[in-house]
């Protein structure tokens, strides 16, 4: 089984705060994982860690084969490209729509016929519920809207891994339904999925494995 994402007793701080410590956590190749914990527990600096966004002081890792303690500044962007994120906060270009947003993300990892843009775009807004949004301004958009963008642009170049952060967090349940049948088909597709969760509602209703951060370890039950 080929290891995407393999952390070996890391510590993880922000600033000068030791949030987490001695985490040791692996994901293989089309795997679907939650990572739990409560409010602060250190979901989303552990994803940061995961795409190199913060760096591993304690222990070692790699994501998709990098090495995130020797990886340079400037490999970090192909890291990225093999990497799909949903950020808590969405993250979007505010500064232009909907279709700009996406055609970005495709443009940064090589696409440039424009039909070919047209389409994926296209189809992956029909995908998440967004079809005739494309020329929305993203504060034209409600936050679930906003968050669909986001997991729109997850999905868009069938990534390697996606890191979710709470990707439901702003959804009512139909459309939380939706988001959550795409990640799954995505980790059936061999789309590793790493996606950070508080909502133990939906762990039962789709159940997989589940690290949580409070016990530094996988949970047996599920
Ligand atoms: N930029 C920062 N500088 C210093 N400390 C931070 C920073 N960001 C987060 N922290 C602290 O790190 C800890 C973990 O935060 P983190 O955002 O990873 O938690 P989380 O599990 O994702 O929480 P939530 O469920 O609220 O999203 C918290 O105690 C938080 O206060
Ligand atoms: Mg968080």
């Amino acid at each position: 089984m080929k290891k995407v994402v393999d952390l070996k007793n890391i510590s993880v701080y922000r600033k000068y705060n030791k949030v987490l410590s001695d985490i040791s956590f692996t994901v293989n190749e089309g795997e679907f994982v939650y990572l739990t914990g409560r409010v602060g527990s250190g979901k989303s600096s552990l994803l940061k860690i995961i795409y190199a966004d913060e760096e591993i002081r304690n222990g070692e890792g790699t994501t998709a084969g990098y090495d995130l303690k020797k990886v340079k500044q400037k490999e970090i962007p192909f890291l990225r490209r093999k990497i799909g994120i949903v950020f808590q906060d969405y993250k979007l270009l505010t500064d232009r729509t909907v279709f700009d947003n996406l055609k970005f993300v495709l443009e940064a990892s090589g696409e440039k016929s424009k039909s070919v843009i047209k389409d994926k775009i296209k189809s992956i807004l029909l995908t998440v519920g967004l079809e005739g949004k494309e020329n929305r301004m993203p504060f034209e958009l409600s936050g679930g809207e906003q968050q669909s963008v986001g997991i729109a642009r997850a999905l868009i170049n069938n990534p390697l891994l996606i890191l979710a952060d709470e990707p439901t967090g702003n959804l009512d349940e139909k459309s939380s339904d939706n988001i959550m049948r795409h990640l799954i088909d995505a980790s059936k597709n061999n789309t590793t999925v790493i996606m950070a969760t508080h909502d133990m509602n939906l762990i039962k209703k789709y159940p997989a494995k589940v690290f949580n951060l409070e016990k530094n370890k996988f949970e047996e039950q599920y």
